[in-house]
């Protein structure tokens, strides 16, 4: 366990200008603090610029939004994981609910991801999460046990180098949260389901997606459940962001 992971979905937002300005704000209020990283998805034509911008601290990390599993070839408009690596990448979201619900993306492409992503090296962090439907009737575990089934064929080593972000979809974008305590149960499943693969308990990092807020963050990471959170829309207004990743713990 790395301690807090606090990372940053840019979406479909910030190119290299507007990426470099705020990170320029950023790197000026925040030195960094103990047992805590924070990482940055960005837009692929800011990946370079984010990098560039990080590369002399080890804990801050810069991820692309989405790759393609195949390593080359003729794909116009996808993102391999090597040329994701060439701009400096060191991670990238899969299964994201926006790539599932959006662009139809299905459990069998989340999992040639991570297999791609592993092969190169890079930290998969793979989307799970229920829509509202899904969890009125009662199906959250069933539907993020499927999810995580993209997982199924590998070891107990290679599972510890996967981190999970547990993202109801009904929270996303939507200013609904989980609460702490629905997240760490959910959280708890997850953790679980690892255990029953041989992953140490402390050795898997599963972060909360969905409405994360400066007023509602510290009560989610206070939960020992949570080992971080992921961030889309605040994320994107520099003072949040500087509020949300100085969170201080007891
Ligand atoms: P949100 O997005 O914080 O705007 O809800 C989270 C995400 O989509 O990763």
């Amino acid at each position: 366990m790395t301690g807090l992971i606090f990372a940053a979905n840019w979406k479909m937002h910030l190119g290299p200008n507007g990426a470099r300005q705020f990170l320029d704000a950023f790197l000026s209020s925040y030195s960094g603090l103990p047992d805590r990283e924070v990482w940055f998805f960005p837009s692929a034509v800011a990946l370079d610029t984010v990098t560039t911008l990080i590369h002399n601290r080890s804990d801050l990390k810069a991820g692309a939004q989405n790759v393609h599993w195949e390593p080359k070839g003729a794909f116009t408009g996808e993102l391999s994981v090597a040329l994701a690596r060439e701009a400096g990448a060191s991670a990238a979201l899969v299964g994201h609910s926006e790539r599932r619900h959006v662009f139809g993306e299905t459990d069998e492409e989340t999992d040639r991801k991570v297999r791609a992503l592993l092969q190169e090296g890079l930290t998969p962090m793979l989307c799970v999460g229920e829509t509202t439907d899904q969890r009125e009737a009662g199906e959250t575990r069933v539907v993020v046990e499927r999810q995580l089934g993209a997982l199924h064929s590998h070891d107990a080593p290679t599972l510890q180098k996967i981190v999970i972000a547990y993202e109801p979809v009904w929270a996303i974008g939507t200013g609904k949260t989980a609460t702490p305590a629905d997240a760490a149960e959910v959280h708890g499943f997850i953790r679980r389901w690892f255990g029953e693969r041989g992953v140490p308990a402390d050795a898997v990092r599963i972060l909360y997606g969905g409405s994360v807020k400066p007023d509602n963050v510290r009560s989610l990471v206070s939960e020992s459940q949570i080992d971080g959170v992921l961030v889309g829309g605040a994320s994107l207004d520099p003072e949040a962001w500087a509020e949300i990743t100085h969170t201080d713990l007891d």
